[in-house]
């Protein structure tokens, strides 16, 4: 089948679309203002998803992409957008699904700006997955949004897979030995964190072997899977130097450890804390769903007072190392949001997950919280539930956006909301 046409616009998730309204086509890696012949289509979640395609006149917001894996990795979806253009449909996207406009800020840097890449290790390839693929691998051979160093981490790995005879994971079979190789660069540290995501511990010979291959990371680690998931999570065992590698965003540094979340972007993290904190007011602030206290560590560096509630006992030990590095007024504790009662704060940010707030919403309407920063990179979830809970008490005052994603659709948005009278 052969459909031939113009990209008149993005689905929310950024892909190309073709076509009549009531049957469209979704092209991935086509773009507004593309002529395009489709090769191939197949049904995905009930909508028609374009396979191959023939680009028959490029649109005047392309850009050639740096990538040499552009149109298959499925970590770039628009890499071949210019940089002006990926800002303006992301405010359009954010705009479209929430119904706010945003100024949205652009990453300082578009390379090498990613501080974490999960390398899946299969038997088909080493690298990232195929968009739309979950079995189809991209042998990887550079990765220009994580770091320079990508061809020498992946050539160690190869060079140590081959001396020990380890196998790579059979996605097939979810079977044998090696899953993932994960790497961390704190970017404005210079330290490095090499952690492999294997199903079983490693013989002293191999433990050793890994440790020669990788000897120029600052933190070397071996994590056990005990599941057959394709997600980079396991048993971290630290092998060789330090627990933790810093990474230093302005005058504040944190530690990263395997085992918690920490924004992928170091460039423009500093642009996500000033956001938070231009619309933080008063003195006591509660940082719900605080991983390893990014924003709370932060803010208790302007000197707020910060409490925190996180679900993650291991991000709250961590938030808690932060806050004492950084010699600030900071409390962190384990706790579920939807179960934290929300006494007398002034401020209360809230950075969900991608599900959403869900009942920890209700709590803040009952609460007599005047301002709630809402983070999250999801417009749908934030969407909702403004919708269906904060709205009953709460006004949208501000909203910011910040490209943590250059090269992909998604956006950090920062949205201040204000108590009603
Ligand atoms: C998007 S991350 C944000 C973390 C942190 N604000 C940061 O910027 O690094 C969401 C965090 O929410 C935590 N979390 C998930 N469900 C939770 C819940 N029900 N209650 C509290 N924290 C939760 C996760 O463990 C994760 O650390």
């Amino acid at each position: 089948m052969h459909s031939e046409g113009r990209i008149t616009g993005l689905s929310d998730d950024g892909l190309g679309v073709l076509g009549r309204s009531d049957r469209p086509i979704y092209v991935p890696f086509a773009y507004p203002g593309d002529g395009v012949r489709v090769k191939s289509t197949r049904r995905r979640f009930g909508r028609l998803l374009a396979g191959d395609f023939e680009l028959l006149e490029p649109s005047p917001l392309r850009v050639n992409p740096k990538c040499l894996h552009f149109g298959t990795c499925g970590g770039c979806l628009w890499q071949g957008l210019k940089y002006r253009e990926q800002l303006r449909l992301k405010a359009d996207l954010f705009e479209r699904i929430t119904g706010l406009s945003a100024e949205i800020k652009g990453s300082p840097k578009i390379w090498g700006f990613r501080n974490i890449s999960n390398f899946i290790v299969t038997t088909s390839g080493i690298g990232l997955k195929e968009y739309g693929s979950p079995l189809r691998i991209v042998d990887l051979v550079e990765c220009p949004v994580f770091s320079k160093r990508t061809r020498d981490y992946l050539h160690s790995l190869r060079a140590f897979l081959s001396e020990t005879g380890l196998k790579p994971w059979n996605l097939k079979k979810k079977a044998d030995d090696v899953h993932y190789l994960q790497v961390r660069e704190g970017k404005f540290t210079g330290e490095v964190m090499v952690n492999l995501i294997a199903h079983g511990k490693p013989s002293e010979e191999v433990a050793e072997a890994f440790g020669d291959y990788f000897s120029f990371a600052d933190s070397l680690y071996w994590s056990v899977k005990r599941n057959e998931r394709d997600d980079p999570t396991g048993e971290p065992e630290l092998l060789g130097g330090e627990p933790f590698i810093r990474e230093r965003i302005g005058d504040v540094t944190y530690f990263i450890h395997p085992n918690s979340f920490f924004q992928t972007n170091s460039y423009a993290l500093p642009l996500l804390l000033r956001a938070v904190e231009g619309f933080t007011d008063g003195e006591r602030v509660l940082d719900l769903y605080s991983g390893v206290g990014t924003f709370g560590v932060w803010l208790a560096k302007r000197g707020f007072a910060v409490e925190g509630i996180e679900i993650n006992p291991f991000a709250v030990e961590m938030a808690r190392k932060n806050a004492e590095l950084n010699g600030v007024n900071a409390v962190f504790r384990v706790g579920r949001a939807e179960e934290t009662p929300i006494g007398d704060y002034d401020t209360v940010i809230v950075d969900p997950p991608r599900k959403g707030l869900r009942e920890a919403g209700e709590l803040l309407v009952k609460s007599g919280v005047e301002r709630v920063i809402y983070i999250s990179c999801n417009p749908r979830a934030f969407k909702l539930d403004y919708e269906n809970h904060l709205k009953k008490a709460y006004r949208i005052e501000d909203a910011l956006l910040v490209d943590m994603f250059p090269h992909a659709p998604h956006v950090e948005a920062v949205v201040k909301l204000v108590r009603k009278n």
